[in-house]
């Protein structure tokens, strides 16, 4: 029996690329692991008329951790019966963590010695998804509770000690004093009680100007929802791009592992897609379930190939998300 037993879902779009790749790159690592394939997403609503099925609930809950490519959400009016698949398994499992490391890597115009880690609400904010229209007025809630952020506050704190020592709070306190206060002062509490710890906070729309400036100067970073959401794409930017960015939304129970990026509808089906930061995700699992040795060499062989080539497209190259995975493999040996 495998030591270890994964949950794989592809979801949609250039999810069928970059999963099938990092399970190629596992397997070639020699991580002793069984699979359970389970399904979910907007491809799956189409045919189904629900975004997550039974058996991807059970797939979840039965594994020591799930690996997803990403799913589509359309924009505009939701479809009946849909929803965002990974925003539901998010909330569902209480991942309340989503964490999001920024590190520079040998790539073409990435900022050098880049070294953060967003760290961002995972189950709360305007993502509660409530929203309503009054005829032309639509008004969507933001829930923002003390629990959730003592419990954000909390880890975003623990990982900084494991690290640089530094806590950025993001917030906008100064507009929504109720919201991003709670959220601001529940955090500031407990981290006044950490011995060792630097604590500063920054507004976010200043936090968007030093990232881009500035973004040395950051450790670990703790915010909302939404801006977490929106300033992890804009740190990936600083790095390589969302070809290279990976993420975990982490619970106390379960783990799902996932790139920053989405379904990419714009390139999915061509080959083309960059499943460097799927395989990223892959070394974060390996990590969160004790691997570390293969999260390593992963690692490792990452980086070898991002110096020596070749290149998917979205770092100025142009090779194949087939070829890039075996040049991984490659490196790996
Ligand atoms: P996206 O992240 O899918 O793509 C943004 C841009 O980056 C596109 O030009 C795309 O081609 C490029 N890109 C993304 N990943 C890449 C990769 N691995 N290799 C090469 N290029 C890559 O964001 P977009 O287009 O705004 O959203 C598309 C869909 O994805 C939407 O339905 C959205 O709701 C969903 N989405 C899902 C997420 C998830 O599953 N966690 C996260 C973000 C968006
Ligand atoms: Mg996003």
């Amino acid at each position: 029996m495998a030591k270890y037993r994964i949950c794989l879902i592809e979801g949609d779009g250039i999810g069928h690329e970059v999963i099938p790749a990092t399970r190629r790159v596992l397997d070639a690592a020699g991580f002793d692991a069984e699979y359970v394939h389970a399904e979910a997403g907007y491809e799956y609503y189409l045919d189904h008329g629900t975004s997550v099925p039974q058996a991807t609930y059970d797939a979840v809950e039965n594994t020591h951790a799930t690996l997803f490519g990403a799913a589509t959400s359309p924009s505009g009016e939701k479809p009946a019966g849909f929803f965002g698949a990974i925003r539901h398994l998010r909330q569902k499992y209480g991942l309340y963590a989503n964490v999001r490391p920024t590190k520079t890597r040998p790539v073409p115009g990435a900022y050098e010695n880049v070294d953060l880690v967003i760290v961002r609400e995972n189950t709360q904010g305007l993502y509660v998804e409530q929203e309503r229209r009054y005829g032309d007025t639509a008004i969507a809630d933001t829930v923002i509770t003390k629990d959730a952020s003592d419990r954000i506050g909390k880890f975003a704190a623990d990982l900084a000690m494991k690290r640089g020592k530094r806590l950025t709070v993001v917030h906008k306190a100064n507009v929504l004093p109720v919201t991003q206060g709670l959220f601001l002062n529940t955090i500031l509490d407990h981290a006044k009680t950490v011995d060792g710890l630097n604590t500063n906070t920054m507004i976010v729309d200043n936090a968007a100007m030093q990232l881009v400036r500035n973004p040395q100067q950051f450790d670990v970073m703790v915010m909302t929802n939404m801006f977490g959401d929106i300033l992890s794409d804009l740190a990936a930017g600083l790095v390589g791009g969302l070809g290279i960015a990976a993420s975990g939304n982490v619970g106390d129970k379960f783990g799902i592992f996932e790139s920053v990026h989405g379904s990419a509808p714009d390139i999915a089906g061509q080959g083309i897609s960059n499943p460097t930061a799927t395989i990223l995700a892959a070394v974060l699992m390996l990590d969160h379930i004790g691997d570390h040795e293969t999260a390593r060499r992963l690692d490792n062989a990452v980086n070898k190939v991002l110096v020596e080539g070749p290149r998917t497209r979205d770092l100025g190259g142009t090779t194949g998300t087939e070829e890039f995975t075996n040049a991984v493999i490659a490196a790996l040996a």
